[in-house]
């Protein structure tokens, strides 16, 4: 499986502060030196993380493929044109989320995708669609040119985290899925029929998988099963879970630093 180190929550650290640390370059390196195949950004329209001069360096400095997401307005397709990543990948965005929230609406934007996609191939830049896991979006997807799609994974990880984690007793339980065990258990099961029948009509349609959104060390697995998927683009958890594998070791070094 191809690992994809999205290192954007990186950037949204530094832009708390608005330092210039955490360096984004710094955790370029680290993913590039630890196994990722592949890094993945997201020039968002709002900049509110990755900037235009973080995807200039990533593009100069990064050793291994760049997959760029990015919205189908034309100021930023301009700009994915002239930074030439190994891959485009096409999302919907909206200035309100608090992160991608759906797959791109492959039908009712058909015209702006294909004339976003036909851009891209252009510039030789290989396009992938970021679709909700149904049958009609990979088959639009495939209609309108792209070479892959990357199914989102959103709606299984919600209710993955509702079922198998404290999130349902926490302040950010999801109003929508607080239902009976058994019922989340019948809507886990369809959630994961779904990218699996995507999966496996994409593959055979001729359309590189990948998956992403919400992906994490505990609900991994289940995707893992799913042979069709060659690819996972995976941020949030892995910086998350970095604070917690650095935070004894940083500790410890202001104290080094600051003893007398
Ligand atoms: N794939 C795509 C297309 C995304 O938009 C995102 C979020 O930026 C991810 C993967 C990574 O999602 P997460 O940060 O939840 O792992």
């Amino acid at each position: 499986m191809k690992l994809g180190v999205n290192i954007d929550h990186v950037a949204v650290l530094r832009e708390a502060r608005r330092v210039n640390d955490p360096d984004i370059l710094n955790a370029l390196f680290v993913a590039c030196q630890n196994g990722a195949d592949q890094i993945t950004i997201h020039l968002r329209e709002d900049r509110r993380h990755i900037q235009d001069a973080d995807a200039y360096n990533i593009m100069k400095h990064s050793t291994l493929p760049v997959n760029l997401e990015c919205s189908i307005n034309r100021d930023i397709l301009n700009i994915v044109t002239d930074l030439k990543p190994h891959r485009a990948t096409l999302v919907p965005e909206k200035r309100e989320e608090v992160t991608t929230e759906g797959g791109l609406d492959v039908i009712k934007y058909e015209d702006e995708i294909s004339y976003a996609i036909e851009l891209l191939h252009d510039y030789i830049i290989p396009v992938s669609l970021f679709i909700d896991p149904t049958i009609e979006a990979v088959q639009m997807s495939k209609k309108l040119g792209a070479e892959m799609v990357e199914l989102h994974t959103g709606t299984f990880a919600n209710i993955y985290a509702m079922l198998h984690s404290s999130l349902s007793h926490s302040n950010h339980s999801i109003k929508e899925l607080q239902l009976p065990r058994h019922e989340l258990a019948i809507k886990l099961e369809k959630s994961i029929a779904d990218i699996t029948a995507a999966a496996k009509h994409a593959k055979k349609i001729g359309l590189e998988v990948a998956a992403g959104h919400g992906l994490n060390y505990h609900n991994v697995h289940e995707m893992m099963k799913i042979s069709e998927i060659t690819e996972l683009n995976i941020g949030q958890s892995i910086i998350a879970r970095s604070v917690f594998s650095g935070l004894a070791e940083a500790v410890k070094e202001m104290k080094r630093v600051t003893a007398r």
